[in-house]
Formats: structure tokens, sequence, C-alpha cells
């Protein structure tokens, strides 16, 4: 595949330099644009999206370590390859630059061939690093596109499972019950697993507004209670107790029902599924300076302090409980939706065994 030659930006005040740096580059097909100064540095590359940048080492109004700064900043997603024009005997200097982000350098005056050498390899690098974006665009649209076709017809049988269950279409031999019972729990997995890969896409797409909107409103004592309802005949079956404890009428928080719902059922799903049979898990909602703070503790296999923290990143799963089922996108879906709501997650081995998580968010101003 041919590669497209990007446009390059030279931000340099040395005249013969640049002329020299815009003949070299002209003669090799490239676009070039030309700023004196580091505002203008910055305006056109916002205004323009060259994929290459050569900066000298300080400019009259700034250096060129912080329009390097900016461009970081303002190169969003987007690739660019930054490269420092430095004058020789400098070495401190390209230490400085590549520390700062800067991907090459080059030394003042430079050969004509060197600079194409260099220009050529940013070139490929940038190319590579769009390849990698759009493999990684298509690939996140595919496992999108197929885990939403998979939830209807999982919707579909956890439907009439339910109603071959209940009797619906005739008596069912009873040594098909379990059987039943056991596809009926399959379902309800392969769904919550549907459910949390769906919301991971929607807040990475930045579908999901950022910040607290006051017109939506979540009570979470009901919900919790809600959440314990559904997860009920999972945790009675490992004769497991589940409590929760509230001195709390009643609180609200401004996040979406089903986002929040989300929240609880992760966390709650987790502590059931690594604490043993007969253990004991406690909900509990505690207010706090505006704040209200929800702990699920269990008793279950605990975690290690080291790999607390890690947990909450992307497919993070610890070490003693790799051969159980999941994904690990649970609690890194958890963090996201509290995060998204300006609250925080936390998780903490408990000395006597068990671990709890937490989570804060602030409650929701009343309305008048
Ligand atoms: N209550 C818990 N007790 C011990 N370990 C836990 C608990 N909750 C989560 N973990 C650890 O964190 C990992 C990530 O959890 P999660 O993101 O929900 O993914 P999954 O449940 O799909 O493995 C789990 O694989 C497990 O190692
Ligand atoms: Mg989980």
């Amino acid at each position: 595949m041919p590669i497209e030659k990007p446009k390059v930006l030279i931000a340099d005040t040395d005249k013969s330099s640049v002329r020299l740096l815009q003949q070299i580059l002209a003669d090799e097909g490239y676009e070039t644009l030309v700023c004196e100064t580091g505002r203008e540095t910055l305006t056109r590359f916002d205004a323009l999206s060259p994929e290459i940048v050569l900066i000298d080492w300080a400019l009259p109004d700034m250096l060129g370590l912080e329009i390097l700064r900016q461009i970081r900043l303002l190169q969003k997603n987007r690739s660019v390859y930054v490269m420092f024009l430095t004058a020789k005997g400098l070495r401190e200097n390209i230490i400085k630059g590549i520390n700062g982000g800067a991907d090459d350098f080059m030394v003042k005056p430079f050969y004509a061939e060197e600079l194409k050498a260099r220009v050529k390899a940013g070139t490929r690098l940038i190319s590579l690093q769009k390849q990698l974006v759009e493999r990684n665009t298509m690939l996140e649209e595919f496992v999108y596109t197929v885990t939403h076709d998979l939830r209807t017809p999982l919707i579909a049988l956890q439907l009439t499972s339910k109603q071959a269950f209940e009797g619906t279409f005739g008596e069912m031999p009873r040594a098909y019950l379990p059987i039943l019972e056991t596809t009926r729990r399959s379902i309800d997995d392969l769904l919550s697993m549907v459910a949390n890969l769906l919301q991971v896409a929607k807040y990475e797409s930045g579908d999901k507004k950022k910040g607290i909107d006051p017109e939506i409103r979540t009570e979470l004592g009901a919900l919790c209670r809600e959440c314990m309802a559904e997860l009920q005949p999972i945790y009675k079956r490992k004769n497991i107790e589940v409590r929760l404890a509230s001195n709390i009428q009643e609180v609200w928080v401004n996040v979406e029902r089903q986002d929040l719902k989300r929240v609880i059922l992760n966390l709650l799903d987790n502590a059931i599924k690594f604490t043993p049979a007969k253990g004991e898990i406690r909900l509990s909602i505690e207010l706090a300076n505006q704040k209200v703070i929800v702990n699920v503790q269990d008793s279950g296999l605990g975690i290690k302090r080291e790999e607390a923290k890690l947990l909450f990143e992307r497919f993070a799963r610890a070490k003693s409980s790799r051969h159980a089922p999941g994904t690990g996108l649970g609690l890194y879906l958890c963090r996201r939706i509290v995060e998204a709501h300006g609250g925080a997650v936390d998780c903490i081995p408990r000395p006597q065994g068990g671990t709890t998580f937490s989570f804060l968010l602030p409650v929701a101003q009343s309305r008048v």
C-alpha cells in the first residue's frame, strides 16, 4: 500500500534553515507550512492538522518543549510525529526533548539525506498508527454489532425457558427441571455479559454525556433491594446470606437507573461469585458530606492489596480467580459509570478475610 505523504509543519525562525528544510521536503513531495512563533504554530496546528512537526528548540515567544506539550494536548486521538531541531553539542536538550514526548530530533546544520530518512521514518510510523486505529475501530464495531445482535435471541430464549419452567407449554418431567434451571442461569449470565459489553462500548464511544444531569434521578436504597431480589436465586443456592444495612430513608443520585443498576449488580454478582457457600455479604449505604457511599462487603476469597487497585482496569482479573468465568469488564464498567458522575470507586481487602468494594457518589440536590 503506498504511503500517503503527510503535511509537515516547520516551527523555526532561522530563515536559511527553513529554506533548506522546505526545499528538501518539497523535492520529496511533502506539503510544508512554516510558522515563526509558538502561538502561530499552535493555531495552525489546530486548524490544519499536520502529521509531522519540526520544532526549533526555542521560538521567540515560547520554548519548543512548551509547544510540544500543547501539541500533545491538541492532537487528541490523532497520530503526530514531532521532531526537535537542536544546535550541535546540546546533548542534554535532546534528552529533555525526548523525555518531554518528542519522537525524534535532528542536529543543525542537518544533512539532506538524514532529514529525508528521518521524515520517512516518521511517515512510516504515522501510517502504522493509523492502520492500528482503523483496525481497532473495526474490531470494536464488530464486537458491538455481534453483542447487540446476540441480545435479541438471548431475550427470546430467556422468555421461553421461563415459560417452560412455569409449565406454560404443559407439564415438564421432573428430571428436566434442574437442567432447565441451569440453562436459565447460563442465559442470565450471558445477558449480563452482553449488557456489560454494550455499556462499556457506550461509555468508550463517548455516547454517554459526561457530567451530572439534575433531571436524571435514581433512589439508591430501592435499587439495592431490587438488585438483591434479582440475584436471590443465585445466592440462596449457595446458602449465602445477603443483608442490607442502611439507616437512611431514601437517597437520590443523578445517575440513570440502568447504569446504577449495572454498578450494583456487578459488585453484588462478584461478591456472590467469589464467596464460598454459607458465606456472608453485607451491603451498606452511608451518607457523609453530601456524598453517599455504598459498600459491598463479602467474606470471600479476598484479594491481594497490590492487586486491589488494578482490578478496575479493563480486562483485569486477579491471579487467584482466573479459573472463574468472567471477562474482567465488570469492575472497569463500574468505575467508568461512577467516575462519569463525579464519584469514585475503591476496593479494600478485609483483615479478617474477604473484600469490601465501595463506590461514592454526590447526592442529588433536592429539586426546588
Ligand atoms: N468480591 C471479590 N472478591 C475477590 N475478588 C474479586 C471480587 N470482585 C472482583 N474480584 C476480582 O476482580 C476481577 C475483576 O472483576 P470483574 O471486573 O467484575 O470481572 P469478572 O467478574 O468478569 O472476572 C475478578 O476476576 C476477580 O479476580
Ligand atoms: Mg464481575
